[in-house]
C-alpha cells in the first residue's frame, strides 16, 4: 500500500534503522527493488527525479509505482518526488499522487545556483503548508551537496551546484539546521556532509576529512527528533566498476560512500539513504557483460532480466545492511 514518508521514517526512528531510497525511471528498476524488498520483508521508498518524469512520462511513472503496490500488497511503498527544485514541481507531483516530495531549496529553481537562507525557508515552508494539507510528507535540504576534496558538486548528470563551493556551504551547520526545521516544519532534512551525486565522489577511499560522518552526529545531537537524509549515498561498487571496464566501459578510478559509514550514520539519526548510481552501474555492467558474452542473442528480455537480478542484489544488500529487512 502507498504510505507517506513520515509514516516510514517515524517507524525507522523508533526501531533504529535506515531505509534506502532508490531512484526509479523504468520497470526493471521498480521490479528489482520490489523483488529485493519482498525477499527481505523491507519497507520501500521509490523516488523519481524530474528527469525520471521527463524520461518515462508522468503517467507511466505513476502507474509503474502503483503497479508495485498492487503486485506487492504486503509491502508499504512511499512514492517520493526527488529534488523538486520549485514549489510548482512539487505541487504537480502531489497532484500526480506522490505521497512525499522533496523541496530542494538549497539551489535556485535552475537546480544549479546555490540559494540563500530566506529563499530556502520561504519555498520550503510554502510546500510544507500545501503538502501537509494533503497528507503528503516533505523533505527539505540545507547545505549543498559537493566534494570537500575539490569544492565542487562534481555532478555530471545535472543535479548539483555549478561553480566553487566553500566549506560553510558543503557542511550543514547544526544550529542552522535546528532553526531551519523549526521555521519550515519539514518531516525530514537532507544534510551536506561531503557526498555528491554520481559516480565520482572520492578520488580515494574516503576518510573523515572528506566524508564528515562526525557532522551527522553533531546535527543529530542538536535535533534528535528530526529524520536526517543522506544524498549521494551510492557506494560505487568496485566489482561492478571492474565488470563495466572489463567489457568495453571506460570509467575512471573512483570511490563511493562505504556501506559501513552509512551504517554508522544510521546510528545517529539518518533514516533515508538516497541511492541511484549503484543501480545504474549494476544494470550497465550486466548489459555490457551480456553483449560481450552472448553475441548471438538479441531478445531484450534476456539482458533486461539480468539487469533486474544485478540491481536486486544491491537492493537486498542495502536493506539488510541498513536494518530495514524484516521491518515491512
Ligand atoms: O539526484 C540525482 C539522482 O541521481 C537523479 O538523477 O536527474 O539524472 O534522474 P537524474
Ligand atoms: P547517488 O548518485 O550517490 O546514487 O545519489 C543519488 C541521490 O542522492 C538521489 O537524490
Ligand atoms: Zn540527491
Amino acid at each position: 500500500s502507498l504510505v507517506s514518508l513520515r509514516q516510514l521514517l517515524d517507524h525507522a526512528a523508533e526501531h533504529g534503522y535506515g531505509i534506502p531510497a532508490f531512484n526509479v525511471n523504468n520497470m526493471e528498476q521498480v521490479k528489482a527493488i520490489m523483488e529485493a524488498a519482498a525477499a527481505t520483508d523491507s519497507p520501500v521508498i521509490l523516488q523519481a527525479s524530474a528527469g525520471a518524469r521527463k524520461y518515462a512520462g508522468e503517467a507511466f511513472l505513476r502507474h509503474l509505482i502503483l503497479a508495485a503496490t498492487e503486485a506487492y500488497p504486503q509491502i508499504p511503498v512511499c512514492m517520493h518526488q526527488d529534488h523538486g527544485t520549485s514549489p510548482s514541481i512539487n505541487v504537480r507531483a502531489i497532484q500526480s499522487g506522490f505521497s512525499s516530495v522533496m523541496m530542494d531549496g538549497s539551489l535556485k529553481e535552475d537546480g544549479k545556483t546555490p540559494s540563500d537562507w530566506d529563499y530556502n525557508v520561504r519555498v520550503t515552508r510554502q510546500v510544507v503548508d500545501i503538502a501537509h494539507a494533503c497528507g503528503v510528507s516533505v523533505e527539505g535540504e540545507l547545505g549543498c551537496l559537493g566534494s570537500l576534496e575539490t569544492g565542487t558538486a562534481g555532478e555530471e548528470d545535472g543535479v548539483g551546484a555549478v561553480g566553487k563551493l566553500d566549506h560553510s556551504q558543503l557542511l550543514t551547520d547544526p544550529n542552522e539546521a535546528a532553526d531551519f526545521v523549526k521555521q519550515t516544519q519539514v518531516d525530514a532534512l537532507a544534510i551536506a556532509i561531503g557526498t555528491s551525486h554520481g559516480a565520482y565522489k572520492f578520488t580515494r577511499p574516503p576518510t573523515g576529512d572528506v566524508l564528515a560522518i562526525s557532522r551527522v552526529k553533531e546535527i543529530h545531537a542538536r535535533i534528535p527528533n528530526t529524520h536526517l537524509v543522506m544524498h549521494g549515498s551510492s557506494s560505487v561498487p568496485q566489482d561492478w566498476l571492474k565488470i563495466i571496464n572489463d567489457n568495453g566501459g571506460d570509467l575512471g578510478e573512483t570511490y563511493g560512500v562505504p556501506v559501513e559509514e552509512i551504517v554508522e550514520a544510521i546510528k545517529h539519526g539518518v533514516r533515508k539513504v538516497n541511492i541511484d548510481t549503484d543501480l545504474r552501474m549494476a544494470s550497465t555492467g550486466a548489459i555490457r557483460k551480456f553483449f560481450n558474452d552472448e553475441p548471438k542473442k538479441f531478445d531484450p528480455r534476456d539482458y533486461f532480466k539480468l539487469t533486474i537480478k544485478s540491481m536486486s542484489g544491491i537492493c537486498q544488500a542495502r536493506y539488510e545492511a541498513f536494518g530495514a529487512a524484516g521491518k515491512a
